[in-house]
């Protein structure tokens, strides 16, 4: 995606991967500051812990407590959050305001603070449910502190009693544990009743691109929108703050579709 951006706007510059062993993080961050490197996306499990190695952390960012984005600018690293971004402009293809509507997110995790945060940050009416409860009351604690939007939260059974709702959004890491999951498994999580409830359904995860539970939501003939989207639209925005142009969005569409889906 990145590198077909560049090369679309005619901007010399490679996008490649580094991988880096924990015990190399502090030293691969001590050295990149000199190096001709003047941008990192920073992927999993490494978005909370880079945050110690950066010299500025933006307002979003320390909020929501992960970095996915770095600048380096003459040897002053900058850290910013574009998951949040993402998944609000992934969802505004198909829905174009998120003020007032009542959206159900499914996770309590990492991913979902993000999420969560652009969520409330749009005005929404968010609901968290999580098999840990403790974990989205936690969550709740931290964003009231930031926003005057009530955050309803509950476990997985206080989930099943939701009414009818505009949005439901699975970011959970449970496709990725349990790919093969049955019928009756699905079921038992989140049946076919309670996704009955809503208008739209969307999934953070893009290997499957048609998950489990977005087949349910294809048969009851929901909108959808599928993980590849909020990838898509967090990559925009990195490009976005590394070069101050804004993206061609449509070429890394295109990028993305030909190279990364099965
Ligand atoms: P990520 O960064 O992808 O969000 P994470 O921070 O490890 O990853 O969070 C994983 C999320 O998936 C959590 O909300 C977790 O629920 P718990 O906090 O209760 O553990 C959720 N999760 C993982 N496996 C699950 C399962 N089998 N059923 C329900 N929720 C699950």
């Amino acid at each position: 995606m990145h590198n077909a951006a560049f090369k679309s706007a005619g901007i010399d510059a490679q996008y490649g991967v580094f991988e880096i062993p924990e015990n190399e993080l502090q030293h691969f961050f001590k050295h990149v500051k000199n190096e001709p490197i003047y941008g990192l996306s920073i992927s999993l499990p490494y978005k909370e812990e880079v945050m110690k190695y950066l010299n500025v952390i933006d307002n979003d960012a320390k909020a929501i407590g992960a970095v996915n984005t770095v600048t380096n600018r003459g040897g002053i690293l900058y850290g910013y959050n574009t998951d949040f971004i993402g998944c609000v402009s992934a969802i505004k293809e198909i829905i174009p305001s998120l003020k007032n509507k009542r959206v159900v997110v499914v996770g309590a995790g990492g991913a979902s603070r993000a999420i969560i945060y652009g969520l409330l940050k749009e005005g929404a009416k968010v609901y968290v449910f999580n098999r840990h409860k403790e974990k989205a009351e936690k969550l709740k604690e931290d964003f009231s502190k930031i926003f005057k939007e009530k955050i309803i939260v509950g476990d997985l059974t206080e989930m099943l009693s939701t009414g009818k709702s505009d949005l439901l959004i699975h970011a959970t890491s449970t496709w990725i544990t349990n790919p093969n999951m049955t019928i009756d498994e699905l079921e038992n999580f989140l049946p076919l009743r309670f996704v009955e409830k809503f208008d739209f359904v969307m999934d953070i995860v893009y290997k499957p691109l048609i998950t489990p539970l977005l087949k349910v939501a294809r048969e009851l003939k929901k909108q959808f929108i599928t993980g590849e989207k909020m990838l898509l639209h967090q990559a925009a925005e990195q490009f976005k703050i590394w070069t101050n142009q804004n993206a061609p969005v449509d070429v890394m569409r295109k990028a993305l579709e030909d190279n990364v889906l099965e």
